[in-house]
């Protein structure tokens, strides 16, 4: 039987379980459990925030010794069914114990070299916003790593290009002199993503009065801006390739490849983040899911918002 492509048809249907007729796949269990019935290199992208240990309601705290063992189990199942010409996408922050901090990433990265994987990118997802430490400097960015397992790997770097800031500039010499020295697609966004998670942070944490505003948040404590997963699904995989993933909360990594007309899978273990997933796809294929739109404007306060403004009671103590 041919598989039906997302590109051609306004139908779909979800699975629990992964075939290869498939399209969308979202099952509620365990990350390692789905993996053993996935075939060898099925995936182009998998993509994740996995649980970092910290205590979230979805997860219980063990040390960290213990939970990357765990973790080391799963990455093992992922690096098998990677694809050759795949990438894996590894979001994370810090552990912290009695305040001493444990960037994760660090450790993550012994485990994915391990397996002879290549790191293309360590990108800082820098936040503007978030909790103010007193012992220390306050955290705010998370770090993705980007691997691939090939050195022959899928990058569609024009897919995820940014304005540039100076259009205009020209060749001072050479052949080109005169022309314009930039790219008319935009400019290589870098490994330094600022603006999306900036604009995230304030509109949902910051001003809790704009919170219901933002047109993707769910109840899920931690969930990604589908624009985010967007700029990877785009630019490491091609129209019908499988993204997968394994800590798929409420989908906004199913959501970034639909979209954009990837098959996708998911796992979750929690009932009411796949229930929400399941829905966020209804109304996806609906036409009534609201995303931020890849490259929309960051959220910048004019100044006259109150909490822009420097209150009363301190205006004395300047
Ligand atoms: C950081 S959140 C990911 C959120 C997701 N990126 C989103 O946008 O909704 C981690 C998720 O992993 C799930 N989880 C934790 N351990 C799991 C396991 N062993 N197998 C499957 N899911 C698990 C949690 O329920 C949680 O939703």
């Amino acid at each position: 039987m041919v598989q039906e492509s997302l590109t051609d048809t306004p139908r779909y249907k979800v699975d629990s379980v992964f075939s290869e007729n498939a399209q969308i796949v979202v099952n509620t269990g365990e990350a390692l459990k789905f993996l053993k019935t996935i075939p060898n290199e099925a995936f182009k992208l998998i993509i994740t925030s996995p649980p970092y240990n910290i205590g979230k309601e979805y997860e219980k705290r063990k040390d960290i010794r213990a939970y990357l063992d765990e973790q080391k189990l799963v990455i093992k199942e992922l690096v098998r069914v990677l694809h050759q010409q795949g990438s894996i996408c590894w979001q994370v922050g810090n552990w912290v114990d009695n305040g001493e901090v444990y960037p994760l990433d660090i450790f993550y990265y012994d485990i994915f070299k391990e397996h002879g994987l290549k790191l293309r990118n360590r990108i800082i997802w820098h936040f503007g916003h978030g909790l103010h430490a007193k012992n220390r400097f306050s955290g705010r960015y998370e770090t993705m790593l980007w691997f691939t397992k090939s050195d022959n790997y899928t990058f569609n770097l024009d897919q995820v290009r940014v304005p540039s800031k100076y259009p205009g500039k020209l060749n001072y010499k050479g052949d080109k002199k005169g022309q314009p020295s930039g790219n008319p697609l935009g400019k290589n966004p870098s490994d330094f993503w600022e603006c999306l998670c900036n604009d995230w942070e304030t509109l949902v944490w910051d001003i809790p009065n704009v919170k219901s505003n933002h047109p993707e948040k769910t109840e899920h404590p931690c969930q990604f801006p589908v624009e985010l997963v967007e700029r990877c699904v785009l630019a490491l995989t091609n129209e019908n390739d499988w993204v997968y993933d394994p800590y798929g909360g409420v989908g906004s990594a199913v959501i970034a490849a639909i979209k954009n007309k990837r098959y996708a899978v998911m796992t979750d273990r929690e009932e009411s983040y796949t229930s929400i997933a399941k829905k966020r796809i209804d109304d996806f294929f609906a036409g009534h899911l609201k995303t931020r739109a890849l490259g929309t404007p960051v959220h910048q306060p004019t100044g006259k918002e109150k909490v822009a403004q420097i209150p009363e009671e301190w205006r004395n103590l300047q």
